[in-house]
């Protein structure tokens, strides 16, 4: 069982270390792995704006690089109402688990709401899509 209030309640510690003096939006994340450890992420922002990452990548990230590859359960917390992850984060988020639970919260964690990550990002594009006979008939790239 995911304990859903514990991930929004790490999801809010993490908002407070966010690095957004641009947009003034500050956003936390918390990723459950499946071997039980939580990686927590903010969003940090650039002057050069485009390169501003978001709180969720920062989480994945780290628990990528910690060895971590299997998840449970995300929770994301900012703004007024609960908040969903932006349309890169899902696809970032889809190469590693697309049967996420997504725990959306406002930034205090006062309420939450929850989606599988397949219903936020439905047909999401993934390996499968790569091998398939097209990619192959288009390039041999096991050859490079
Ligand atoms: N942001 C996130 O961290 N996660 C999202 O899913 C949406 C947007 C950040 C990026 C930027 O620093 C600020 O929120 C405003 O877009």
């Amino acid at each position: 069982m995911v304990d859903e209030a514990e991930l929004v309640r790490k999801a809010v510690e993490a908002r407070k270390l966010a690095y957004a003096p641009y947009s003034r939006f500050p956003v936390g994340a918390a990723l459950l792995a499946k071997d039980g450890r939580i990686f927590t992420g903010c969003n940090v922002e650039n002057a050069s704006y485009g390169l501003t990452v978001c709180a969720e990548r920062v989480a994945l990230f780290k628990a990528v690089s910690e060895g971590a590859r299997e998840f449970l359960a995300l929770a994301v917390a900012c703004g007024k109402g609960p908040c969903a992850p932006c349309g890169a984060c899902r696809q970032v988020l889809y190469e590693f688990a697309p049967d996420l639970l997504v725990i959306m919260a406002d930034g205090e964690g006062k309420s939450w709401c929850t989606k599988k990550l397949s219903e936020l990002l439905p047909h999401g594009f993934g390996a499968k899509d790569l091998h398939g006979p097209f990619s192959q008939d288009y390039n041999d790239f096991t050859k490079v």
